[in-house]
């Protein structure tokens, strides 16, 4: 019997020791594994081979993904699924573990709703943004790496008195930005699920700034697309010179945390374990309040992730 693993979409620490913890939990299930590399877009090309434990030797501590990842146009067009299951069938491999988010998602409710495939999903976007899920592999140390860069910031805004705008990833989802602003103790946090009303706070940070506030730190998620608004309404209203900073990619890089790791081995575990003894498989691990599940595909891409309301309401515990 043989596994194959895929990582689709953006690339999130954890995903290294997922791949490792697959191949060896496979070997000791006798179960034989093959990496599928670059994504969807080798699952098209074949780009697949069997997997040896020299493959996956020194990855755990690493970020990003040893076995690449793609963002597949191609796949969306039926001529190439029949590519990629006619490429399965041939090294006749009976399940798939897929390490992404929700695109990925998408692509593998179109893919099994056509073809006779058996996949198990393991949600691994920094966006944290899955339905059905708390946690998705990579959010812990995209935080740490925010984290990291907002203490930094803090130094150089509090030592030369400026505001700073600090625009995290997220894509439209303000998971990193809101738990961010919680563990910097941010003054502003603006969010794409929350509407921004400057009038909120307006007055109190001017009065603030009056009785000797000199800095700020703002952070503002991605999806808002706020960042210049917030970036003019700093400046101009509460009179601080402000400064912008895009965290960009660095985020989806560095070594895994403890809790991604662990992370990893859970999911891989679980993802292999129900594979192995089920042949029409099209799920989703999730992880729900400290327990590991089973959802249908269909039902974590038809629905939206909100943000848990303890997280809403701690925006408002900024104003
Ligand atoms: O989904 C992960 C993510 O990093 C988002 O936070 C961000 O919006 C997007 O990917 C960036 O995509 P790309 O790497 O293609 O620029």
């Amino acid at each position: 019997m043989a596994f194959a693993i895929i990582c689709s979409g953006g690339d999130a620490p954890g995903m290294n020791p997922a791949i490792k913890k697959f191949v060896d939990y496979n070997y000791k299930l006798g179960i034989e594994s093959y990496l599928i590399y670059d994504g969807l877009e080798g699952l098209i090309d074949n780009k697949i081979k069997k997997a040896t434990h020299k493959d996956v030797a020194g990855i755990l501590h690493m970020g990003g993904t040893i076995i690449r990842s793609s963002r597949s146009k191609r796949f969306f067009e039926h001529k190439y699924r029949v590519q990629a299951f006619q490429n399965l069938q041939a090294l006749d491999i009976k399940g798939l573990v897929v390490l992404g988010g929700d695109g990925s998602f998408r692509a593998m409710d179109i893919f099994s709703s056509e073809f006779d495939v058996n996949f198990v999903g393991i949600p691994s976007t920094i966006d944290n943004d899955i339905y059905g899920t708390e946690y998705c592999l990579g959010v812990d140390t995209a935080l740490n790496v925010i984290r990291d860069a907002l203490d930094k910031i803090r130094d150089t805004a509090s030592s030369f008195s400026r505001a700073f705008i600090v625009e995290v990833m997220g894509r439209d989802c303000g998971y990193l930005a809101v738990v961010s602003a919680m563990i910097s103790g941010a003054e502003i946090c603006v969010i794409p699920e929350v509407e921004f009303k400057s009038e909120n706070i307006e007055a109190r940070l001017q009065q603030e700034i009056k009785n000797g506030r000199n800095y700020i730190l703002a952070i503002v998620s991605e999806g808002s697309k706020k960042t210049s608004e917030i970036h003019d309404w700093i400046q101009d209203k509460l009179g601080l010179e402000t400064r912008v900073s895009i965290l960009g990619h660095i985020q989806r890089g560095g070594n895994p945390t403890v809790y991604d790791r662990m992370m990893a081995f859970d999911y891989a575990i679980n993802a292999i374990d129900y594979l192995n003894s089920h042949n029409d498989s099209n799920k989703v691990v999730v992880y729900q309040r400290g327990e590991f599940s089973f959802m249908e595909i269909e039902e974590v891409v038809s629905s939206k992730y909100t943000l848990p309301e303890r997280y809403l309401k701690a925006i408002n515990y900024l104003d």
